[in-house]
């Protein structure tokens, strides 16, 4: 579990202290004081990112240079700074120069509004989502994901120059197939594995006996290397790289019908929450609870469905849990932190 949370310039607050109890933790108060903050505080200590936006800079309170988080997380000490372009990371006391032993440690699951964004959005919410699973299950899964983008992005710069860079564009050939196969694999496997956890928590927080499946939808054939050469008009036409991870896809079925488009909004939010659902419990199988961060969606759900949903997490879960109203169960324990005027209340 995460003992405690230390933040110093993040988001709206300058410095905040708390201290969080195993099982459920509670932050109330109303919109724009900073609850989201805290939990994405808690993502970016055990996951070096954030849950909501894709850069780390926003989350340095405006006027600040750099930010720090600290906290322990099972009897070890996280220490977390980060500047722009900088960034320091430590392991009990220990200065980390690769965040692979650091990143072992914890797992994390989100639980927010936009997660419907999976079902409806466009499909860089999906591979951002299996991208948020990959890391955290696999450690070969960042440096691979990195090495394709920074590949891809290569190619297309060249792609896009004018004139197009044609013939210096081969050399990127080789890593953008050989990153991008594994890659691609990688994903393939991921939701394999997932498919089955997706359709238990569907049927479990559905009334009706509906069937969710999810199945993954490659950017690129099988031969990726002859795939892309069979592109190159197309590339040069388009001054883009057309075939690739970065057009991977997750298909999501309810009944065997495409939800994006045939599903009711509160199916796609019950098939968004059996998505998440399931992250938790296959992060299950690859070590300790996984952290639940349960960003204002008690709000949205009536009471069966919130209870469906805490019936569903893994019991020995940590959970971060925020609302603007007391409007959880009586039956919940854990300490409310209160959050009012820029200040938060910590409980007695
Ligand atoms: N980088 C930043 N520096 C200073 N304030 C910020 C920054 N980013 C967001 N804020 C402010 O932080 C406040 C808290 O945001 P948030 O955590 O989303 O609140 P909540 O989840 O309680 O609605 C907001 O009022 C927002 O304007
Ligand atoms: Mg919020």
């Amino acid at each position: 579990m995460l003992h405690d949370l230390n933040l110093t310039n993040v988001r709206c607050f300058e410095s905040l202290a708390l201290r969080l109890a195993p099982g459920f933790n509670f932050f109330l108060g109303p919109n724009g004081e900073g609850k989201t903050s805290v939990l994405e505080a808690a993502c970016i200590l055990l996951r070096l990112q954030s849950q909501r936006s894709s850069s780390l800079a926003p989350a340095i309170k405006l006027g600040a240079k750099s930010l720090a988080i600290t906290g322990g997380y099972d009897g070890h000490l996280l220490e977390f700074r980060y500047g722009g372009l900088r960034r320091k990371l430590q392991l009990d006391g220990t200065e980390q120069r690769s965040a692979t032993e650091y990143l072992r440690l914890a797992r994390v699951v989100s639980f927010a509004n936009t997660d419907i964004e999976m079902v409806r959005g466009s499909s860089e919410a999906r591979r951002r989502y299996l991208d948020f699973i990959g890391v955290q299950v696999d450690p070969r899964y960042r440096p691979t994901l990195r090495a394709y983008e920074r590949a891809l992005r290569s190619r297309n710069a060249l792609l896009k120059s004018a004139p197009p860079r044609l013939r210096e564009l081969a050399a990127y050939n080789l890593p953008l197939v050989e990153h991008g196969a594994i890659l691609g694999k990688m994903r393939a496997n991921i939701v394999v594995e997932l498919a089955p956890f997706v359709a238990a928590a569907h049927a479990e927080i559905s009334d009706s006996k509906e069937n969710a499946d999810i199945v993954f939808s490659s950017g690129n054939e099988e031969n990726y290397a002859d795939h892309l050469a069979r592109t190159r008009e197309q590339e040069t036409r388009l001054r883009q790289t057309i075939v690739g991870p970065h057009r991977d896809d997750l298909d999501l079925q309810v009944d065997g019908m495409e939800a994006q488009a045939y599903a009711s909004e509160g199916q796609q939010r019950t098939l968004a929450l059996a998505l998440k659902i399931a992250q938790a419990r296959l992060f299950q199988e690859y070590g300790p609870p996984p952290l639940l961060l349960i960003d204002d969606i008690f709000g949205e759900l009536d009471q069966v469905r919130r209870r469906q949903l805490l019936g569903s997490l893994p019991r020995d879960s940590q959970k971060l849990v925020t609302s603007t109203t007391r409007q959880w169960d009586e039956s919940l324990e854990g300490p409310v932190f209160e959050l009012r005027n820029g200040e938060m209340f910590t409980p007695k």
